[in-house]
This record gives structure tokens, C-alpha cells and sequence, in this order.
């Protein structure tokens, strides 16, 4: 059966815009297609950047609960901790020594930070070899991402190639998958929602900090009697995401009649928040109270998922021409 893969940092708590861009849709293709799904949390990407470990596994929890609270079935499927098969550092080493360092210089993870090279480490600059492991390496086919995630599919695709054409064909070659629709969530500033822009939406928070979150969406000035554009407000973007379409018609509709205001829109946005995510904001805090679920669950994940990475290294091992143990 073929296999579908994707990865999320362990980096914050996953916002809105992870749940909505990464994490449905994963979980909606693993419903729909007959493949095997696998999803983990890229705790030793996270080391680039987090260094205290308390924290990272702390994050590690928090995205393995979001995805649990969301509905991934992780009996069906697949979810463990990269660092959990900590072999995965044995496959990116081969990688490493096939991956040319213009194509990692050219990487936009690395350029972005190259103006302060100081502020570089080599695990940030061979971030992508380690991403190509974790694809390569579970031999996925499909690896729904993000847009700016495309470059780094494209080098795995060389970095599988360029194996494939010296040792023969003992890499599966991924295709990336990008969810066209939900691209692109707004912020609470309006801007793409992102934890480094400060503008993200928890939607596990306690009801009345989210509330507060949801009441600081940035709106324009237009007096409350007075029409408004429904397209250009971002509270009424957000609702249209989680609501029904005829609720989010109705509020299109009250907001260019006009006598409707923000504060309407942002209680209505408030309701739908706790409505879509209800379950997920039960399910997440259990599991949040009683970490020992998590870890098993992740524990017996990475069991599972542990001899297909053991059965690839063996492939590449022999390949290369080193033992086999
Ligand atoms: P952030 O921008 O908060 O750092 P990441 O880059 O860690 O988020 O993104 C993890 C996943 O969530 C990626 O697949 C990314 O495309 C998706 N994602 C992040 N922000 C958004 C957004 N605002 N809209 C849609 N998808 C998003
Ligand atoms: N780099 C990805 C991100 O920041 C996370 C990731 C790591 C990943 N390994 C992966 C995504 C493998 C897909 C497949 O979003």
C-alpha cells in the first residue's frame, strides 16, 4: 500500500492556521485514500531552534494531543516522535553525503538566517537532508505541506534521485501535495497566521483568553450602523472557515446591511470557535492532564513505525556497501 507522510515541529502549540492548512487535511486524505498514513513530530528539527528539553517534549505533547484531539486515528495510522527513532540521524548521514551544498546554501530555511551567519548551526543548514530522511526513509509517496515547504520537497526528490541513479532504484521519489484552498489562514493582525508574527489563534485556550484573542482582531473604523465590506473583514474570514455556509452567508449579509457591528461578528466568530472545536477542546486538555496517554501512544507509535525505517537503512546500507547488522 502506498503511504502518505507529513511532519510538524515541535516548535509551539499548533494555531489555527496549522490545524486548518496541516493537520484536517492530513487527516481528511487519511480518511480518503487507501494509503497508509503517517504523521510525526519533528522534535530533532525542533532542536535547531529550542534547546531546553523540558519544553521541546512539553511542545511534543502538545502537537501529539492536537492531533489526537483532531481525529487522527492512531491505531488506523501512524503517530511517534522523530526522536523517538532516533536511526533517522543514521539515514541523514548517508543523505548528507550525497546532498551538494549549493543546493543547501540555496535552501530558503538557510538564506532567510544568512545575513547573520553567526546565528546559523549546522543542523539549521542541513535541516532539509533531515526532512529528506524522514520521507525517504518511511518511503512515502505523497507529503502534503505547506507551500513554503515545497522547496525542501524538491531537494528530496533530487536527493532520491541522484541515490537512485548511482545505486539503482531503492528510493520511493515523494510527490508533494499542497492544499490549494486552505492555504492561506488570516491572522488576528490579517496578515498569514504565523507563531513568529504573534497573530496566531489557540483555539485550546481557555474560553475566556480565546475570547480575548478573538475580540482583538483588527477591524476597520466603519461606525456600526453603517455597511460593511464582509469580504475585506477578517472576523468574517475566519467565521466563513469554521461556519456552516448559510451562517456565514447570514453573517455576509448583516454585515453590508449595515447595524451590525465588529463586536457581533467577533462574539458570532467566539461561538463557532467553541461549536467546531468543542470535542477537540475536551478531548485535548484530557489527554494534556494525563500526559502518561500521550507518551504511549507515541511510544507505540514509533515501535510500529520503527522497522520500516529499519528495513530502508538496510536497503541503503547494502547499497553503499557497508554491513548489515
Ligand atoms: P508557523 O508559520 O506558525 O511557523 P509552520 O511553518 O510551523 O507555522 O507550519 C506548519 C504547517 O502549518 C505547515 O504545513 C504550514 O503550511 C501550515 N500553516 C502554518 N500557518 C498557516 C496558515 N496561516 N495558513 C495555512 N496553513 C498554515
Ligand atoms: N519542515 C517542516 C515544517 O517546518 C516539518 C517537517 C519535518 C516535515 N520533516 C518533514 C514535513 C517531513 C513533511 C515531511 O513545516
Amino acid at each position: 500500500m502506498k503511504r502518505i507522510l507529513t511532519g510538524i515541529q515541535s516548535t509551539n502549540q499548533p494555531h489555527l492556521g496549522n490545524i486548518l492548512g496541516a493537520i484536517d487535511p492530513m487527516i481528511q486524505l487519511s480518511q480518503a485514500l487507501e494509503m497508509e498514513a503517517f504523521a510525526f513530530i519533528a522534535d530533532l528539527h525542533a532542536l535547531t531552534t529550542v534547546k531546553d528539553g523540558s519544553e521541546r517534549r512539553h511542545k511534543v505533547r502538545q502537537v501529539a494531543a492536537t492531533w489526537i484531539a483532531c481525529g487522527f486515528d492512531v491505531e488506523k495510522n501512524r503517530l511517534y516522535c522523530q526522536s523517538d527513532i532516533p536511526e533517522i540521524t543514521e539515514l541523514t548521514w548517508y543523505l548528507n553525503c550525497f546532498t551538494p551544498f549549493p543546493m543547501l546554501a540555496n535552501a530558503h530555511s538557510f538564506k532567510d538566517k544568512s545575513n547573520r551567519l553567526s546565528d546559523v548551526n549546522a543542523g539549521l543548514f542541513t535541516y532539509p537532508v533531515l526532512m529528506a530522511a524522514d520521507i525517504l526513509g518511511y518511503d512515502a509517496h505523497l507529503v502534503p505541506v505547506g507551500k513554503d515547504q515545497l522547496q525542501h520537497l524538491e531537494m528530496t526528490r533530487d536527493i532520491a534521485a541522484s541515490i537512485n541513479h548511482t545505486y539503482g532504484d531503492i528510493l520511493v521519489v515523494p510527490e508533494a501535495r499542497v492544499a490549494e484552498d486552505t492555504m492561506l489562514i488570516p491572522g488576528t493582525d490579517g496578515q498569514k497566521m504565523s507563531k513568529s508574527y504573534g497573530n496566531f489563534i489557540d483555539v485550546f485556550l481557555p474560553e475566556k483568553e480565546l475570547k480575548k484573542v478573538l475580540m482583538s482582531v483588527v477591524t476597520d473604523s466603519t461606525p456600526l450602523e453603517d455597511p460593511k465590506d464582509a469580504e475585506s473583514c477578517i472576523v468574517y474570514q475566519l467565521f466563513k472557515l469554521l461556519a456552516p455556509a448559510s451562517a456565514a452567508l447570514e453573517m455576509r449579509n448583516k454585515l453590508q446591511a449595515g447595524g451590525y457591528g465588529y463586536g457581533h461578528a467577533k462574539n458570532e466568530l467566539l461561538g463557532i470557535v467553541l461549536e467546531h472545536f468543542g470535542p477537540a477542546r475536551m478531548k485535548y486538555h484530557a489527554l494534556m492532564e494525563n500526559t502518561e496517554d500521550i507518551e504511549s501512544i507515541l511510544a507505540a507509535g514509533a515501535e510500529r513505525t520503527r522497522p520500516i525505517l529499519h528495513e530502508t537503512l538496510s536497503r541503503v546500507r547494502r547499497a553503499l556497501g557497508f554491513s548489515i547488522s
